[in-house]
């Protein structure tokens, strides 16, 4: 049965691209296997590479505080990248690349099955808004098969410009409405009580639990 772990053990072997050959680590990725939110970022850049872990290096520690902003604990979120080996001197990944790493990130959303995935930076918001520009839709909830999908800037990009980080430190302070929201679609609409004529079957009894 697929799982997080053998998703991480085959990344960390994994040769398929070119982006093995330069790497230390590969960074699948880390967060609990239930979490409701899932962030997904462009690919590892030094830190992560040496360290094997996702946004560990200053734009880790700018996201840590954005989501503590929003009242969330790293650690019950799940932290992913579209491409899980470091590009040679943080150049953008390329789309051979992205589309060979493809199948790593859609096991872990299809398993994670998360309520709400977060795009950081425009790799990973290509896959959900292929049309789109990050100005004009970062921070808004879309519902995209089934779950709340919403872009927000790079935080690489947004630590050190003004502009973008005020944008980003507003869209995650939206995030629990996000959640809320996201968790209110999620669910079936209520069904009303239905008042059978009084035999005794019951059968006809519909609660909301
Ligand atoms: N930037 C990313 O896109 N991902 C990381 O894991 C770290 C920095
Ligand atoms: Fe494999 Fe993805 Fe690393 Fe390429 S980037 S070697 S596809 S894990």
């Amino acid at each position: 049965m697929d799982d997080l772990k053998q998703v991480a053990t085959e990344v960390r072997a994994c040769k398929i691209c070119a982006l093995a050959s330069g790497r230390k680590n590969g960074v699948p990725g880390e967060g609990p296997a239930n979490a409701e939110i899932m962030l997904i970022g462009e690919g590892p850049g030094f830190h992560e590479d040496q360290q094997g872990r996702p946004f560990v290096g200053p734009s880790g520690q700018f996201l840590t505080e954005l989501l503590a902003s929003a009242g969330f604990k790293r650690s019950e979120v799940f932290i992913a990248n579209v491409v899980k080996c470091r590009p040679p001197g943080n150049r953008d990944p390329l789309p051979d690349e992205i589309a060979a790493c493809r199948g790593y990130l859609d096991r872990q959303i299809a398993l994670i099955n998360p309520k709400v995935i977060i795009t950081l930076g425009r790799f990973s918001m290509a896959r959900w808004f292929p049309n789109e520009r990050i100005s004009s839709i970062h921070g808004r909830a879309k519902r995209i098969e089934g779950r709340t999908v919403v872009a927000m800037f790079h935080p690489a990009a947004a630590l050190h410009q003004p502009a973008l980080r005020e944008a980003i430190e507003e869209d995650f302070r939206r995030l629990k409405d996000i959640m809320a929201q996201a968790q209110k679609q999620a669910e079936p609409p209520p069904q009303k009580t239905v008042k059978t004529d009084g035999d005794d079957s019951g059968a006809e009894q519909l609660s909301l639990f």
